[in-house]
């Protein structure tokens, strides 16, 4: 279970920058994916609100700040976690990243992570 507050190193800024890095994390019930869009790095849950299917393999478009799932190509807002395309109408979790030196960590709240589809383990 999460404690509160816990921070989750996530990797070295320019991998994610320079590498088209993708990383999930796990704590407690949160499964949360790291990535970056046009020079900023987010964190958002890692499971689509369509479907649970993972969210690490998605199509970034870079102009539009939006990650795109690729089972049915839903759309999410990576800065508000905000369903942007059908059929995803639900948000994603969103979760705050700090940068510290050169290094990124993910803050996780100690509540739950919200269930916004079924969850089921496919991959
Ligand atoms: S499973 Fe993601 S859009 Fe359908």
């Amino acid at each position: 279970m999460a404690g509160a507050g816990d921070r989750l190193h996530a990797g070295a800024v320019e991998d994610f920058l320079t590498r088209d890095e993708r990383v999930v994390l796990h704590s407690g019930e949160h499964e949360i994916l790291v990535l970056a869009a046009a020079g900023r790095i987010f964190a958002v849950g890692n499971r689509c609100t369509h479907m649970p299917m993972q969210l690490r393999q998605g199509i970034v478009n870079h102009d539009s700040g939006e990650l795109f799932c690729n089972v049915h190509m839903g759309g999410f807002s990576l800065a508000t976690g905000a369903a942007t395309t059908l059929p995803c109408e639900l948000p994603l979790p969103v979760y705050r990243v700090e940068i510290d030196d050169a290094d990124v960590y993910v803050r996780v709240p100690s509540a739950p992570a919200p269930r916004t589809a079924p969850h089921r383990d496919v991959t």
